[in-house]
């Protein structure tokens, strides 16, 4: 049930970026060309997945999603675009493919992803039949808190500082709520805001996106450790290498292992408290945590 709801979900965010991106005027053929390059060469299209599987179980129609999933990705295709640049993590492959600055130049890179940043919010500020507006104007302000100091480049900003330290616990954990959680919560608060829940149910749904986000980084770090460049498509052992701030480094990798399991069971513990069938959602979590890309 979860692969094909993966698959499913896949297509349908893939469909809708290639779309947008054709719609594009070819004024700049490079720049277009490497916001395809890293919006659409692969990728797992998890944030997509949460938009449209929380989304489906409160009822919203799959169409009035569409822009909320294409813009969340467009976002992390940005943030990934940028986090491999000489600057940060400087890194030469991401999904099985050169990163961007490599496959095209420095500058070509950080317009591309300063481009799909941009149109994201183009995306979900423009009209979605079904939504108010004061809907839409909720789902800016999300996206912008996810995004900015406030979410990923806040977190990001605290991954370049712990770099070579040793940091406690509690920042590691901020950082990675912030660098990989915001976005993830973004994506379940996007669907959130299209059922327009009462607050009840948007805390569980939220208490959920908490720690599948953090999960789902402290995942990421242990398959740094314990994954093979083949599998992931991008460099295994960056952070080693890098001497980054990470759970494995902190904890041990078993260590790691336990608070990963730890946060599936406070993700299904929320889970519990609402009145929907969230079983694609619950397998979802076991998934970030058991995943080995
Ligand atoms: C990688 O994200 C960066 C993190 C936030 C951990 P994903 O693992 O979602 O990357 P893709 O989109 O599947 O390539
Ligand atoms: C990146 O974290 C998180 C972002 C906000 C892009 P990582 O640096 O660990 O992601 P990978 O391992 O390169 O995908
Ligand atoms: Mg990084
Ligand atoms: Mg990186
Ligand atoms: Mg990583």
């Amino acid at each position: 049930m979860l692969t094909q709801a993966i698959n499913q979900y896949q297509q349908r965010v893939n469909q809708r970026i290639g779309t947008i991106l054709d719609t594009l005027d070819d004024t700049e053929p490079k720049l277009k060309a490497a916001m395809r390059h890293g919006a659409l060469l692969g990728g797992k299209r998890i944030r997509p997945f949460l938009v449209y599987s929380v989304g489906e179980m409160l009822g919203v129609p799959l169409e009035r999603l569409d822009d909320c999933a294409a813009a969340i990705e467009c976002i992390h295709a940005y943030s990934l675009i940028h986090d491999d640049l000489p600057a940060m993590d400087d890194d030469a492959l991401r999904r099985g493919q050169p990163t961007v600055h490599i496959a095209f130049d420095e500058a070509t890179a950080i317009l591309a992803g300063d481009a799909l940043q941009t149109l994201a919010f183009e995306l979900i500020s423009s009209d979605i039949e079904g939504l108010s507006d004061r809907q839409h104007l909720r789902l800016v302000q999300s996206l912008a808190k996810a995004s900015g100091y406030r979410g990923m480049c806040g977190g990001q900003a605290q991954d370049l500082n712990a770099t070579d330290k040793e940091i406690s616990l509690a920042q590691l954990t901020a950082l990675h709520r912030l660098k990989t959680g915001a976005l993830i919560r973004c994506a379940v608060e996007f669907a959130v805001i299209a059922a327009d829940v009462d607050d009840n149910e948007r805390q569980a749904l939220l208490e959920y996106a908490d720690a599948i986000g953090l999960a789902f980084q402290v995942q990421d770090d242990i398959l740094d450790i314990t994954g093979s460049t083949e599998e992931l498509g991008k460099p295994q052992g960056s952070d080693l290498d890098a001497n980054k701030s990470t759970y494995p480094k902190l904890l041990g990798l078993e260590g790691a292992k336990a608070t990963a399991q730890k946060l599936l069971e406070d993700a299904l513990s929320a889970l519990a408290k609402l009145p929907y069938n969230s079983q694609l959602i619950a397998e979802f979590a076991r998934y970030i945590v058991e995943r080995r890309v």
